[in-house]
């Protein structure tokens, strides 16, 4: 299954793909996490996309582009992989469909959309706790560590991200509206586009995808 995540800021969608990859080994590309990774190393796009990060706002088209298709390269003509992230405007849907035609990949099959309310978002972007070794996401009260402000995995120190402070959620709703949300036409004409309540707990949203992904027999 070929699968794009979208949905507003703390939607789920990081969440659901890591779930999908326990279960099913699904390979997820999230666009916000080989950013972040981008930066750790130094690299120089990983600067360069800092900035627009920081304030909310998007990575211009070209260079998270050109990152994606990539990742997508090093991947099989029919290998099964979630989007969480990309595309976030028409021009990167569009450059991703002709890639992916051009390349003779398998198309995407579905889109799903986390659809969620703003108030959850801010409550759930404002527990939101980040590894700052390997970048596991946790939450304070809906998925802690075990220790409390350490990761499970690697034993690095937990802390929030520095796009989840008030204002900056604010803007990145505002450019989820503006510049993310007319994608849901664009994949509702292609027929693509599922919908998935994104206020669940995190397990029922879990099924509540399952459940999509069995009726349209992708798992
Ligand atoms: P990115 O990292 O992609 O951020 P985002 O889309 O704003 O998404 P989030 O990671 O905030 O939310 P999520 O839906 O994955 O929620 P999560 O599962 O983590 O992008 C960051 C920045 O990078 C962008 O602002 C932009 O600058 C740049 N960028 C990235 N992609 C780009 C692109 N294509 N084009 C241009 N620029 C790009 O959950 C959030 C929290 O809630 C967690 O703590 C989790 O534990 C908790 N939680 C999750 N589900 C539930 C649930 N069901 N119930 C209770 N708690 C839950």
């Amino acid at each position: 299954m070929r699968l794009i995540f979208l949905g507003p800021p703390g939607a789920g969608k990081g969440t659901q793909a890591s779930l999908l990859l326990q279960r099913y080994g699904t390979v997820s590309l999230a666009s916000g996490d080989i950013l972040r990774e981008a930066l750790r190393r130094g690299d120089p796009i990983g600067r360069q996309a800092h900035q627009y990060m920081e304030n909310g706002s998007l990575v211009p088209d070209e260079v998270i582009t050109e990152l994606i298709l990539q990742r997508l390269e090093t991947l099989g003509k029919e290998q099964s992989f979630v989007l969480d992230g990309f595309p976030r405007t028409e021009a990167q849907a569009r450059a991703l469909d002709v890639w992916l035609e051009r390349r003779g990949h398998k198309r995407i099959d579905r889109v799903v959309d986390f659809d969620i309310s703003e108030e959850k978002i801010v409550r759930r972007l404002a527990g939101r706790r980040i590894c700052g070794g390997c970048g596991a996401s946790y939450h304070t009260e809906n998925l802690p560590p075990h220790r409390e402000g350490f990761c499970n995995r690697c034993g690095g120190e937990l802390r929030m991200r520095e796009d989840d402070l008030p204002e900056t959620i604010r803007k990145r709703l505002a450019v989820y509206h503006r510049q993310t949300e007319p994608l849901l036409k664009f994949y509702r004409n292609q027929g693509k586009l599922r919908v998935v309540p994104g206020d669940l707990e995190i397990e029922s949203q879990y099924e509540a995808l399952l459940q999509l992904l069995k009726a349209e027999q992708l798992v």
